[in-house]
């Protein structure tokens, strides 16, 4: 491969931290699961409007190619290469303020998970993403209580309940173009699932973008029953199964945006005035770390002023403190609406 050139209009962070020189060093190197640099950057070569551009092929991609790895994480997440990652799940110390019903339709809190001694998606080999569904699925099917639930493989669903799944916020989207690159949709749908309890507030999407996707979710703004759910769920899970875990990346996930807590605490908030003036809502996001997704999720349009509102940072930042983000920033943004409506 030659060192890729990109155009001025591409603003990935791949395009601005990989140098020629950073990509003379890392051309030849390989980690023992076969992953190189070519794999690594390919979904940010071939989409140039992604954002980060990059994807890792397992726990060492980010050490062995941590020249370039390490300036992208230090950009998202404001994370030095010398600091350590901390977790903490304790749910007693979320300062929580009730998230106003009137603005916040629901409430959505993910955590990315990958089983530690396998390959991350972007290079399994399908008999391995075969053994991750089977050793996935049969924790999830011991889960009790409010947890228990049932596994739905992809492969045998009709499109009618995947599209009604889908459109009600459950269900990963297909054909995806930056997973696509990143070798994340090889052999689909062979090995994807998701598992869902009966009032589907708690459910983990299997071998998408990452081997786990841990969910809980439900209406309204009630984020401390959401998280004490996840929670309780990580806790479960952890009894069964062997995460991939860095003591200094903390979680490991095949996107680097995904390092650390790996988790996303959203809601979906409906702020008509403040979509009429971005610049206002912006200035809120930034100060309180946040992201602004579409309705539809990632790389999706907003609908009827109804925005995903998320923590941006997860590696660096321990749980209850990107929880805390996502709760103080929304508090604002509803503050502010308020205030504009008169
Ligand atoms: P991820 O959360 O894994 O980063 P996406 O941004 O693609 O991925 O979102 C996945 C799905 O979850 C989408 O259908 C999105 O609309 C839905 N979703 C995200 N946040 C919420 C929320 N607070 N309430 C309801 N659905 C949500
Ligand atoms: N690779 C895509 C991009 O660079 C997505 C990056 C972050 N999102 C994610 N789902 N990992 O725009």
């Amino acid at each position: 491969m030659d060192y890729p050139i990109f155009p001025k209009e591409c603003t990935s962070l791949l395009s601005k931290y990989l140098s020629q020189d950073i990509f003379e060093e890392l051309k030849n190197k390989k980690t023992t699961n076969g992953f190189t640099l070519a794999n690594a950057i390919n979904s940010g070569v071939k989409n140039l409007d992604s954002g980060i551009g990059i994807y890792a092929g397992d726990a060492e991609s980010y050490e062995l190619f941590s020249a370039l790895f390490n300036k992208i994480i230090e950009d998202y997440h404001g994370f030095s290469s010398e600091a350590t990652h901390k977790s903490n799940l304790t749910i007693d110390d979320v300062k929580m303020k009730e998230l106003d019903d009137d603005y916040v339709l629901s409430t959505r809190i993910r955590v990315g998970r990958n089983l530690a001694n396998f390959p991350l998606g972007t290079i399994i080999s399908k008999v391995q993403r075969d053994e991750v569904e089977r050793l996935v699925s049969m924790a999830l099917n011991a889960l009790e209580g409010e947890l228990a639930g049932e596994y739905f493989p992809l492969l045998g669903m009709t499109s009618e309940v995947q599209n009604r799944l889908i459109k009600e916020h459950f269900l990963f989207k297909e054909g995806d173009r930056f997973l696509e690159a990143a070798g994340l949709n090889r052999d689909w749908a062979e090995g994807r699932g998701i598992f869902h309890n009966h009032d589907k507030t708690f459910l983990v999407w299997l071998n998408e973008e990452d081997q786990l996707r841990i969910i809980s979710m439900q209406k309204g703004g009630d984020v401390l029953k959401v998280f004490s759910r996840l929670v309780k769920a990580i806790n479960e899970l952890e009894k069964q199964l062997s995460f991939s875990y860095s003591e200094r990346l903390g979680y490991i996930a095949s996107c680097p945006t995904n390092l650390g807590t790996a988790m996303r605490a959203s809601v979906h908030i409906k702020l008509p005035k403040l979509a009429e003036d971005m610049s206002r809502f912006k200035a809120i996001t930034d100060k309180y770390h946040l992201q602004i997704r579409g309705m539809n999720g990632e790389h999706s349009e907003t609908k009827e002023a109804i925005f995903d509102i998320s923590n941006r940072r997860r590696l660096g930042v321990t749980e209850v403190e990107a929880v805390q983000d996502m709760i103080d920033g929304v508090e604002a943004l509803i503050q502010m609406e308020k205030k504009l409506e008169g």
